[in-house]
Formats: structure tokens, sequence, C-alpha cells
């Protein structure tokens, strides 16, 4: 597909390249459940850090309301904090949750070396961690709470491999996570598992694949529409490894014409994600039922703050390698479910996000039509 622009426009774009404004993405509107209760439970204090807000809409929507929720249930009193994307916030953090007698230490860590010094300071405390959705490589975390994610990047592959049926040789530009979150590198594997056989028939063609330090939305917007423009404005799919980037995506692609025409990937099912889906704009997302995650965190917490491994054993059934730690860490991989125009009803059905949410003028038909409301 060839993009249309104005010439203005074209000329612009052509010359510099990187201008553009971004609008309505990266720090998304999605909202999960109700807000965080700050309420003391009278439990047994378990400290919960986040990576970071604008990356996902889900950190901030989803998973501190739902792990509040589940670790009250279950008799803790957590303290979430969020790093907002600067390690040494992270680092201290965890300093303040550590000497301020937490029991356990979740960790969604931003890099795999911040997490593992954190990990390592809570060992030496002996404050057993798990690592919430990202594994830290090379770490020495006691258990892994995740979903599969080689999974959810072959069901983005599977997605773009279905958007673009018998468009023999159409153009794939992929737009990967940060360098250093390990799920990046899971995802990226369980794409190429679907979409290298593909380049290698000549189905179809790379044309350029960009992993994006911090998982920064905006750079991937800016990013893409370089690529986008060095190929001519040529471009039939884009993996896009998140809904944040793949917000961004769609508004490179609406500037210059194309947005409904190329075939667009995504993750987490957020608000912004599924309206996109709606509206035509997005192939598809990957929805991770988050309040899985929270539980089994939760529940994991709770025994590991007894000092009752073997309940944690017998929660934490699956393994992952680390092979950078050269070890195999105790883990619970959840599934994640592929999301298209077809299926959206899902994710409202389980009561992720409300219709009300993702209803709106530009997606009351298409709502309709789906039976959402
Ligand atoms: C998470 C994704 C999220 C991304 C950016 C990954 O580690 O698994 O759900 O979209 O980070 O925050």
């Amino acid at each position: 597909m060839r993009m249309r622009m104005t010439a203005p426009r074209a000329v612009a774009a052509l010359g510099l390249g990187l201008v553009l404004t971004l609008t309505g993405c990266g720090a998304n509107s999605s909202g999960g459940t109700a807000p965080a209760s700050s309420a003391p439970s009278g439990g047994v204090k378990v400290g919960v850090i986040l990576p970071e807000t604008d990356t996902s809409a889900r950190w901030e929507g989803f998973d501190k309301p739902m792990l509040d929720k589940a670790m009250r249930a279950a008799g803790l009193d957590p303290d979430i904090q969020n790093a907002q994307g600067d390690e040494q916030k992270f680092s201290t953090l965890a300093d303040g949750m550590i000497s301020s007698g937490v029991k356990v230490l979740v960790i969604a860590s931003i890099s795999s070396d911040g997490g593992s010094a954190v990990a390592a300071k809570a060992k030496a405390q002996g404050i057993p961690v798990i690592d919430y959705d990202r594994l830290n490589l090379g770490g020495t975390s006691d258990y892994y709470v995740s979903f599969d994610n080689e999974q959810v990047g072959a069901l983005q592959g599977q997605g773009l491999a279905q958007a673009l049926t018998g468009k023999q040789g159409a153009q794939v530009i992929q737009i990967e996570g940060a360098p250093t979150d390990n799920n990046a590198t899971l995802f990226y594997n369980g794409q190429q598992s679907v979409l290298k056989p593909m380049y290698d028939s000549g189905q179809l063609k790379l044309v350029a694949n960009q992993p994006i330090d911090k998982w920064d939305n905006q750079v991937g917007g800016t990013t893409f529409e370089q690529l986008l423009t060095g190929n001519g404005g040529k471009v039939d799919g884009v993996v896009a490894a998140n809904d944040g980037l793949a917000g961004a995506i769609v508004t490179v692609l609406t500037k210059y014409g194309l947005n409904g025409q190329v075939a667009v990937t995504g993750q987490d099912a957020t608000a912004d994600g599924l309206q996109a889906i709606l509206r035509g704009d997005q192939y598809m997302t990957v929805f991770k039922p988050i309040q899985e995650e929270a539980d089994a965190t939760a529940k994991l917490a709770a025994a590991l703050s007894k000092g009752d491994t073997a309940t944690a054993d017998a929660t934490a059934t699956q393994t992952v390698d680390d092979p950078k730690g050269n070890r195999q860490v105790k883990s619970v991989l959840l599934t994640p479910q592929l999301i298209t125009k077809d299926n959206v009803k899902v994710v409202t059905d389980a009561g992720y996000v409300k219709a009300s949410e993702i209803c709106v003028q530009t997606t009351q038909a298409a709502c309709d039509t789906a039976g959402i409301k």
C-alpha cells in the first residue's frame, strides 16, 4: 500500500522524517476496575513495585487495582508503588519496602539488571521475591508469575498472517518492545515462529524490525514513521508489540491516510486498543486476563509470607528457563487469547473493560453488530 500525502506534507515528512504530533497515544485513557483502596487490611505487609505507567495502560489500570484486591482478599496488606520508568526510583522504592519490613517483595522490573539487583538485596534480608510479569534474567527471585509470553508473540504473528492472507509479498514493519525486558524477546521469538517461514518463502516481506527502548510509545511512533517514509510510504502490516505502540503507529498511519488499510497488531486489550479494533484501525490485540495473574501472585505471596513453600510450589508448577542465570525458575504461566473485531465481546463479558469504555461515537455501530452493550 502506498501512502497518500498532500504535497507540502510529503515534503515535510520526507525532509524531517521525525517530526510529527502524537495525540491520544502513550498514556492510555483506559481503566480496569475500581481504584485501589488504601485502607490497611491489618494483614501481612507485602511490597509490590510496578515498572511504568506510560508504556501500557495495564499497570495502573489493571494490575494495580487487581493486585490490591487479590492481596487483601488473601489477608495481605499490600504497598503497591510504580517506579515510573525510573531505575533509581525502582531501587529506592525497594529499599524503602525492605526496611519497612515487608514479608514478600513482588517486582515487575524495568530491566533485568535493575530487578536482579533488588532481588539480591531482598534475598540478603531473607525476603522472598516474586518476579511479576517480567522475568529478571540472571536474577535470584524465587518465583515467576506471568503469561506464556512466547504464545503472546505467536498470537500476534498468527493475527498478522491471518490479516494478510492472500496478499503475496505483503510488506511488514516490526516495532518491538524494550530490549531490557525479557518479555519483548519472548514476544519477538513467538512472532518469528510464525512469520520467519513466511518471510523465508517470500509470502511476506520484512521491511524492518526495530526494538523500542523503554517501550516508549512516542519513540515507537516516530521510529515507525521514519521506516515508513524510508520505504516509500509502503506498508501492509505492522507488528506492534503492544496496544500503546499500536496507538502511536495508527496515529502515524492516519496522518498518511493509511489507517484501516494496514493490519496492525497489539497486546493488552486496553480500551484504546479495543476501540481501534472496532474502528478497523487495528487488527488484533492479545487479551491477558490480569485478574488471574494477580490472583496467582496473591496466592503465592500469602504462602511465602508464612514460609509455606509447599503451597507455593504446588501453585507454581511450571518452570521457565533463565538462560543468563542458567536456572529453571518455578512459575505460573497463564494463557493469553487472540482478540479481533469478531470476539471483542470476550473482553467485555469478562468484565475486564466496560462496554461504555469502548462503545463511543466512532465505534457504536461495531459494538451493536458485535452485541456489546
Ligand atoms: C508486558 C506487556 C506490556 C509491556 C509494556 C511487557 O512486559 O508483558 O503487557 O504491554 O511490558 O509495558
